[in-house]
């Protein structure tokens, strides 16, 4: 039997937040050969995506897409070959409405030619936005063609949907046919910005699953406030500290969001690779299971401090304790909160995935302080006492 697309979410690397329209064939080459080289490839990023700006302003006479021709002058077939030369996958961009985001052609009434070229070219990924959606058509219906367009291409093509959470997607994207989908505006490089989505998913998760996954938006960690883009987002960009990256990082991977890289792997400090590398965060990310978590808040603090709770294939449990506050919090995780009352006479096992290494057996309860916007991450496991 096939292997359905995305069984567990996406794994990758996107342009758009660093590069925005600074896009070409080097850029693509050079990213695929550091993640070989970085151990990215290794870690699970498999998806290296070019973003909107990739394509001429009009169509050729047979109403086909063209590339830039100065950003990538041998054409995407060349660059999806290097790409799958690497051992890695090719993902491509365009939107549902007649124009991307950024005014380039967009699939309007063209999906299935384009969906035919993509397959041409090679492509293995395509994200699709929701700009320029004429008034009258409807959202819902322009995904579910391009779902069609796909999957009648000939090729194995991830359906990434970017609708930005618009028109109660949660409702009607996973029976579109679409792998994953957007459920929240762009991402900022800043905590601002990232606090706002954690807070926006917390009640969402459910709406996530096996094949078809809630994308939280591209990973803004390691980009320490250097991107191309700062001036399409307005200038609000700033940066995070690294702990806030790391926060950020374990949420998505708790939530099963795809982890799609937005930072420049060339100039990634060891510190990022170590955030973007965690086997142990990754492998709760990539639970064959894709349960949703739940949500325990601490009582005295329940808007900002609270935990994530996953049951995992391994029959571990995830367990995450963020502390969104701006100062040092207390997190205390009752076990009768999650299952496991004191009259089962078992305990904890934690194993702390940042220091790869068991934190010891607890009972009744784990309690820990977290610093401002840190987080701790646990796989525990119930032990008789
Ligand atoms: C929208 C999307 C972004 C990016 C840009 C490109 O804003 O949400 O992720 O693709 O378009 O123009």
């Amino acid at each position: 039997m096939k292997t359905p697309l995305a069984q567990t979410p996406p794994m990758g690397w996107n342009s758009w937040n660093s590069f925005g329209w600074n896009i070409s064939d080097k850029l693509i080459r050079s990213t695929a050969d550091l993640f070989v080289e970085s151990g990215l490839k290794e870690a699970g990023y498999e998806y290296i995506i070019i973003d909107d700006c990739w394509s001429e302003k009009q169509r050729d006479e047979k109403g086909r897409l063209v590339p830039d021709r100065e950003k990538f002058p041998e054409g995407m077939k060349a660059v999806a070959d290097y790409v799958h030369s690497k051992g890695l996958k090719f993902g491509m961009y365009s939107c549902a409405g007649t124009h991307t985001c950024a005014g380039h052609p967009g699939s309007f009434e063209h999906e299935f030619v384009d969906a035919e070229t993509f397959a041409d070219w090679g492509v293995d990924y395509l994200k699709y936005d929701y700009c320029y959606k004429p008034a009258a058509a409807d959202g819902a219906n322009l995904y579910r063609r391009m779902a069609m367009a796909l999957r009648s291409c000939g090729r194995d093509i991830l359906f990434s949907a970017c609708n930005w959470g618009a028109d109660d997607v949660y409702s009607w994207i996973r029976s579109s046919g679409a792998q994953m989908f957007r459920s929240t505006g762009d991402i900022q490089d800043n905590w601002f910005n990232v606090n706002g989505i954690i807070c926006s998913q917390l009640d969402k998760s459910p709406y996530s699953g096996s094949f078809c996954h809630n994308d939280m938006d591209m990973l803004v960690v390691g980009m320490h406030g250097n991107s191309d883009n700062s001036e399409v987002l307005g200038g609000v960009v700033g940066g995070c500290t690294d702990i806030e990256y790391k926060t950020h990082f374990a949420f998505w991977a708790m939530m099963n969001s795809p982890l799609i890289i937005g930072c420049d792997v060339r100039k990634m400090t060891d510190i990022t690779k170590l955030i973007l590398m965690n086997r142990d965060i990754i492998s709760i990310n990539q639970d064959i299971e894709c349960r949703a978590p739940y949500v325990i808040r601490q009582w005295n603090n329940p808007e900002k401090v609270f935990a994530l709770i996953r049951p995992l294939s391994t029959g571990e449990y995830a367990v995450g304790l963020f502390n969104l506050s701006d100062k040092k919090a207390e997190m205390s995780l009752q076990f009768y909160d999650i299952g496991l009352p004191v009259s089962s006479g078992r305990g904890l096992e934690m194993y702390d995935c940042y220091t790869h290494s068991i934190a010891g057996v607890f009972t009744e309860r784990y309690v820990t302080q977290l610093g401002s916007h840190d987080c701790a991450v646990f796989k525990a496991r119930a032990v008789k006492l």
